[in-house]
């Protein structure tokens, strides 16, 4: 059969850690309370990890779930791609290591450091390999050990960022041409601006300090952009796809901030009801944020076979994207 090649969401996985630090724990070291951070975020609780867990553990267990979801095995696996601002080492990558514990033991592995936009990018980028069809079958992971990069002592981040994964599998099928009514990614948009670089970004690094460094962000300033440029992605995502932004099912947007969220949402007329936000509970875990709120969506039933989902995020670079999904 001659057609085009479509990239099918085949199934997906999440894990968090199983540590929970509420508000009320984070407000006997800094200057803070629950209420300012329910208020002003929608963030309740975060998970983090454990001093003997990493990047590359929360990714296997999310991608093990997802292969399940899936039904497919290691053998199968020929491309993985990993979303991540915590990679375990600075080199290899954490795909690469993410690959041997799952013993996949083909094609290639790598990871893609956009920030909170990673698994956006991620998946645009599964998307064109696989399309392209040098590739058939990808793991697209999100993780994120954000506790790692936090200042403690800085209450205006450090309430904000929480650990956990999440991944989609994702197969080539090749089929007609069918405007979008079968299931498979139907577009993507992706954008950075250097020019914001200072607004969010880690203040160490091997070319630079040496070390880790820290998170920094100028939090008002990223709001006040964050809310024009999502918008503006979700609807070049949905006029690609020729669809209207009000046909979608569901939106699930980076978990950022409850009130970006919202506001998006109002911005572009979605009804309430099909917003995703699993904010409350996870904070914000950056590339893991989206396939994590599409997997809790998924297992509690709400998300079905064929309905249209959009995704979204923005963050550091400042970077930002969008992805429309019949899933
Ligand atoms: O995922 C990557 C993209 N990141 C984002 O999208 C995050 C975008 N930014 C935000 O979510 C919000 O800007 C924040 C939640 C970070 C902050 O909310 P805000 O409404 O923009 O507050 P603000 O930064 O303007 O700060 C208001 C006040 C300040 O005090 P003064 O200067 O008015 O006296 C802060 O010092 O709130 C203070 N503040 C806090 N107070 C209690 C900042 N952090 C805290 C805190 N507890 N944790």
């Amino acid at each position: 059969m001659s057609g085009d090649i479509v990239s099918v969401v085949e199934g997906c996985g999440g894990y968090v850690p199983d540590r929970i630090l509420t508000n009320a724990e984070i407000a006997t070291f800094v200057d803070t309370t629950d209420d300012w951070i329910q208020s002003r975020t929608g963030i309740s609780e975060r998970r983090v990890v454990s001093d003997d867990e990493s990047t590359s553990d929360l990714g296997v267990r999310a991608a093990q779930a997802a292969m399940a979801d899936a039904g497919v095995d290691a053998d199968d696996i020929d491309l993985i791609i990993v979303a991540t601002t915590t990679p375990d080492l600075t080199f290899p990558a954490t795909a690469a290591i993410i690959q041997r514990k799952l013993a996949v033991a083909r094609g290639a592995a790598f990871d893609v450091q956009a920030v909170c936009s990673g698994f956006v990018y991620a998946l645009t980028t599964a998307d064109m390999f696989l399309k392209s069809g040098s590739h058939q079958c990808a793991l697209v992971i999100g993780a994120e050990t954000m506790s790692r990069l936090m200042d403690w002592n800085d209450r205006t981040t450090c309430v904000l960022f929480g650990d956990g994964a999440g991944a989609v599998v994702l197969r080539a099928e090749e089929r007609p041409h069918t405007n979008g009514a079968d299931r498979g990614v139907l577009a993507t948009h992706l954008r950075t601006d250097g020019q914001f670089t200072e607004l969010l970004f880690v203040d160490g690094g091997a070319s630079s300090t040496q070390d880790t460094g820290f998170l920094r962000m100028q939090g008002n300033q990223v709001f006040r952009r964050a809310v024009d440029l999502i918008s503006d992605a979700v609807r070049v995502a949905a006029n690609d796809a020729q669809i209207a932004v009000t046909d979608i099912d569901w939106f699930v947007p980076h978990q950022a901030n409850k009130r970006i969220i919202d506001a998006v949402g109002r911005k572009l007329g979605i009804r309430a009801e099909s917003v995703v936000e699993t904010v409350a509970h996870h904070g914000n875990t950056s590339a893991a944020s989206i396939p994590l709120a599409l997997h809790a969506a998924v297992s509690d039933g709400r998300i079905k076979r064929g309905d249209l989902v959009m995704m979204e995020a923005m963050g550091g670079g400042l970077s930002w994207g969008a992805a429309l999904v019949r899933y």
